[in-house]
């Protein structure tokens, strides 16, 4: 050839070194940009007689295809590296099993506070909550459980370091039985002055706490309030309706209840509801599972009714006592441990 084959070969070897399309387009430049090799060469063609250009420009076209066509080509190749180092850095492995989520499990506490809440809405009672730090007023007071009164020491409470607007300690709730009065006097208010009043039927489920702790006792516990006042709301009502709830809740009708007396200073009379299974393992044993009675005539003036009009039943029950029943536990002390061992078997 002639002169520019040097130039040809040279502009091949630097289009074959170029690692990157950057590199190859800046190699390019040197041959065919505005002042490269090849481009000043045509440029000097102008300088020529019309036969020796001819000749010239035929031979600069042959070299300048030669260096277009490795360039089309190492494009290509690079082009082409560079999809593969990007599919090898983006390797997806699919057979590689899936990173599954765990899913957790409803508490069996949670389970049954459910079931209690399903069971009680289908009865017509709504469902209450309210606050676990109360006052002394709330917990003990309203409930004619005045100072210095002897039935104070029922319950070992627990008080909060802090003081009400009475200056008296704030306390945890030891029952859910401060809610009778909060709804109560909520639904007094919101039917004041109508002619008439709708029954208050309700349940109060939540966390109560006392100093307790054995294998049937633990400092936190769970209740259900309920509490039922009308007109004429009488005992046999808190029959029918805590029957109608234990045989839902236990799904079987082979079970009885029994109203043992008993001493409550909010109810008068007040009664222990004890129930016995006729089948299963635990057939045959009176099982206490609630606190009830007619609420007192002075609770009821204290939620802010006509004691002489307005006459019901509450009770107050143990959840965590109920689900250990249903689910057969005889330790109340795994539900609060997060032991998953036991937990998982309710997921
Ligand atoms: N509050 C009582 C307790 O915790 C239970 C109870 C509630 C009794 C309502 C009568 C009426 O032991």
């Amino acid at each position: 050839m002639n002169d520019l084959k040097p130039v040809v070969d040279s502009a091949l070897a630097d289009f074959a070194q170029a690692r990157t399309p950057a590199e190859l387009e800046d190699a390019k430049a040197r041959y065919l940009g505005k002042s490269g090799i090849v481009t000043e060469q045509l440029k000097a063609l102008g300088a020529l007689s019309p036969e020796q250009k001819k000749a010239r420009g035929a031979e600069i076209n042959v070299a300048k295809q030669a260096i277009d066509a490795s360039l089309v080509a190492r494009r290509a190749e690079l082009a082409e590296a560079q999809l593969e180092s990007r599919l090898a850095a983006q390797a997806l492995d699919v057979t590689l099993p899936g990173r599954t989520r765990g899913t957790g499990g409803i508490h069996p506490v949670s389970r049954a506070l459910e079931r209690i809440e399903a069971i009680f809405a289908s009865l017509g009672f709504e469902v209450a909550d309210g606050p676990e730090i109360e006052t002394d007023w709330y917990s003990f007071t309203a409930l004619n459980n005045p100072d210095n009164h002897p039935a104070r020491s029922m319950q070992d409470t627990f008080y909060v370091d802090l003081k009400d607007d009475e200056g008296r300690w704030l306390n945890l709730r030891p029952h859910t039985s401060p809610m009778q009065i909060r709804h109560a006097q909520a639904h007094a208010k919101k039917h004041a002055g109508a002619a008439t009043m709708p029954d208050v039927r309700v349940i109060a489920p939540g966390r109560t706490f006392r100093v307790d702790n054995d294998a049937t006792h633990s400092p936190m516990f769970h209740q259900v309030e309920g509490l039922w006042l009308g007109e004429d709301v009488s005992f046999r009502d808190l029959k029918a309706v805590y029957l109608d709830f234990m045989q839902a809740f236990f799904e079987t009708s082979e079970l009885k209840l029994r109203f043992r007396p008993s001493y409550f200073p909010f109810t008068e009379p007040s009664a222990e509801i004890d129930l016995m299974f006729e089948t299963g393992p635990l057939a045959g044993r009176w099982l206490e599972v609630s606190g009830s009675g007619q609420v007192h005539p002075q609770v009821v003036r204290n939620m802010g009714f006509d004691a002489e009009r307005v006459i019901g039943f509450a009770f107050g029950s143990g959840i965590d006592r109920l689900a250990m029943l249903r689910y057969g536990i005889d330790d109340l002390r795994l539900f609060f441990d997060g032991d998953l061992r036991f937990l998982r078997q309710f997921a």
